[in-house]
């Protein structure tokens, strides 16, 4: 067996899972196998929604896979990839026993589905200095062995924090972690990124991972459509514990659509502007009353410290403007994180915290 398929709970390497109507592998021209109705919906446009809908179309596969520079088999789509995330815990840690590292303060999800799972949460703190925020790698790889984690998730760029881990040095953690735990980066907001992917390097490293999403820069967040980037035999083995019908077939055709070249050229633009918009954002924020620190960011959005974060929370919700209160995070107890939007929506942001300031 694999190094890589010995990190897959023993129970669940072989695991056939729901055998579906259609994984079945038969075809045919009369479809009487899924108790479905033969008749089409009176509001289906035409999409044929009467029918359960492929598992994992081959053409979203295909078209994501181009899009991220893989191979087919190395595309597992799922309902965002919050679902990648879950089906990634469920499967490699038995509960109570094979922990997750995580690098804190940082996005949710891979803590509440530790949680669900019953598997034990290893958390090393990220280091706040000069540059911004960082991940302590040797500690993340010390942390992961010590614990037996089969897991170790590193965000890059980080929510909310926004910095990017060059991919060099998370190669290198991959690599260090060979034989013991998969390493899976989370590229969430890679399109905002300088650093290039990792997803290239997943045929050398086969403990690693990548998970992408069309929720971000694609526009397309309602969708529920990301996915997981990983050696074919990590993603066959998700596919069995996979929910038989994941992806609705109006988002997967919306999906495609929104892939099309045409609209690949237009999220390229937005990508541009939400970058130049973010320096916009940024220098204007640093300069602002009552503002302590913005953090460098290469995502979509700006992690902001502020003297009374309470305060400029307040001002920005009077305004209309609705930002995360990330208060209640481990370093963050000053720090409000702020999307970039439109233009007009970001000068709202300005004219907000600058005209509280003023009047008060
Ligand atoms: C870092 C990161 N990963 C994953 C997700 C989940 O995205 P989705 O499930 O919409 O693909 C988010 C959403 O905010 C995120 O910030």
């Amino acid at each position: 067996m694999s190094a890589l398929l010995e990190l897959v709970r023993e129970d669940l390497r072989a695991f056939a899972g729901y055998s579906s109507a259609r994984r079945a592998g038969v075809t045919g021209d009369i479809w009487l196998n899924a108790n479905e109705s033969g008749w089409r919906n009176p509001a289906d446009p035409g999409l044929g929604v009467n029918r359960y809908p492929d598992p994992q179309p081959a053409s979203l596969r295909g078209r994501l896979a181009e899009i991220y520079g893989v191979r087919a088999e190395q595309v597992l789509v799922g309902r965002g990839s919050d679902e990648a995330i879950d089906l990634l815990v469920r499967a490699l840690c038995r509960p109570g026993q094979d922990a997750v590292v995580v690098a804190p303060p940082v996005f949710g999800m891979y803590a509440v589905s530790a949680r669900l799972q019953g598997a034990p949460l290893v958390e090393v703190p990220l280091r706040d200095g000069p540059e911004g925020f960082s991940m302590d790698l040797d500690a993340m790889a010390n942390a992961a062995i010590a614990r037996g984690a089969k897991l170790v998730f590193a965000c890059s760029p980080a929510n909310p924090t926004g910095q990017a881990v060059p991919a060099a040095e998370l190669l290198a953690l991959a690599r260090r972690l060979a034989g013991r735990a998969l390493l899976v980066v989370d590229e969430a907001y890679g399109e905002y990124s300088d650093e290039p992917s990792l997803a290239a390097e997943i045929d050398r490293q086969p403990n690693l991972a990548v998970l992408r999403t069309l929720s971000k820069a694609h526009a397309l967040a309602a969708a529920r459509i990301g996915c997981l980037l990983a050696a074919p035999e990590l993603i066959a083995v998700l596919r069995n514990c996979q929910a038989p019908y994941p992806l609705p077939s109006p988002c997967v055709q919306l999906a495609l659509a929104g892939l099309s070249d045409e609209a690949l050229t237009l999220t390229r633009e937005r990508i541009a502007l939400v970058r130049s918009e973010r320096e916009r954002l940024a220098a204007a924020l640093s300069a602002a009353p009552g503002v302590r620190r913005v953090y460098p960011s290469m995502g979509n959005y700006l992690l902001v410290r502020f003297e009374d974060a309470e305060a400029a929370f307040r001002r920005l919700l009077a305004a209309g403007v609705v930002v995360r209160d990330m208060r209640a995070s481990p370093q963050l107890g000053d720090a409000l994180r702020i999307s970039i939007g439109l233009p007009a929506e970001n000068d709202a942001v300005l004219a907000a915290l600058g005209e509280g300031r003023a009047a008060a």
